[in-house]
């Protein structure tokens, strides 16, 4: 069991504007996914910049092929348990498939992820009129929002699959679209996933919000991947756009190092990881 000591790391706590300030100076956000206490303080005391609850849970936790399971009392149980073992790391959780489908769902899931299990923002799907609802909302009542754009995983029966997004001219053109209508909303932050690198160079530009990628190629302000694909132990095949970071290393501690230290450096994403 971990008991906060003289070891604990003392570091500046990560903070919403604070990230504001890292993309006008060019210093890359690192961002991963925890799921629980344990793996939480391994993000912690990697100098890991944000931490997120992912409804990806749903798939590395509990074992089902899409997000779309996941409950907002799962994602609330998952978020206390990862925010007991942080301190300076920022807390991100995801608002889980139907929170967002109104304003007053929003808004419940919001309170809770964020006043009982302890997140600092929270991420929503799109920029369907209702999103961006949901977005202001949040926003006026002073909880911070991180859009997620691009391939959003709970659009999966929409799309077909787990499919890259933006490919043509017209796609790529809503997506630039979609990125500014959530940044006026109010959003803080934005998860760009499963687009062409091109493309997430220019939804980088064309925002003055931090833009994450994942699977958005190296030109993003931050990069975020999914805990269990970097460390080579979610079954199945590991997405093109991740990496096995415990590959030749000897601890989950070395991976989680080597990760933040290869985004910062701009050695990851390399080209065999972009689209
Ligand atoms: O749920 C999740 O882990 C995510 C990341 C893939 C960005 O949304």
């Amino acid at each position: 069991m971990y008991v906060q000591n003289a070891n604990t790391p003392v570091r500046k706590p990560v903070t919403v504007p604070g990230l504001r300030a890292m993309k006008a100076e060019g210093r890359q956000i690192v961002m991963l996914t925890a799921y629980d206490s344990s793996f939480a303080w391994q993000l912690e005391t990697a100098g890991i910049d944000v931490a997120l609850v992912g409804d990806s849970l749903g798939m590395v936790v509990q074992g089902h092929r899409s997000t779309l399971p996941v409950t907002l009392d799962h994602m609330v149980y998952h978020t206390a348990a990862v925010a007991r073992g942080l301190s300076a790391t920022l807390l991100v959780a995801d608002l889980p498939f139907m929170s967002d489908r109104d304003v007053p769902h929003a808004l419940e899931a919001g309170a809770r992820l964020v006043g009982e299990a302890g997140a600092a923002m929270v991420k929503i799907e799109g920029a369907a009129p209702h999103v961006l609802d949901a977005i202001k909302a949040l926003v006026e009542r002073a909880i911070p929002v991180c859009a997620h754009l691009g391939l959003t995983p709970q659009s999966v029966h929409k799309f077909g699959g787990f499919r890259i997004q933006g490919r043509e001219q017209e796609a790529a053109e809503r997506v630039l679209k979609e990125a500014l209508a959530v940044e006026a909303a109010g959003a803080d932050l934005l998860v760009l996933e499963g687009v062409p690198a091109a493309l997430g160079e220019r939804v980088t530009q064309a925002v003055s919000i931090p833009v994450i990628g994942i699977g958005a190629g190296p030109h993003c302000d931050g990069q975020v991947l999914v805990l269990h694909d970097m460390l080579g132990v979610t079954p199945g095949k590991r997405p093109k756009f991740s990496k096995d970071f415990l590959v030749g290393r000897d601890s989950v501690a070395a991976a989680i190092k080597a990760y933040a230290d290869d985004v910062r450096s701009g050695a990851f994403p390399a080209p065999e990881h972009c689209f």
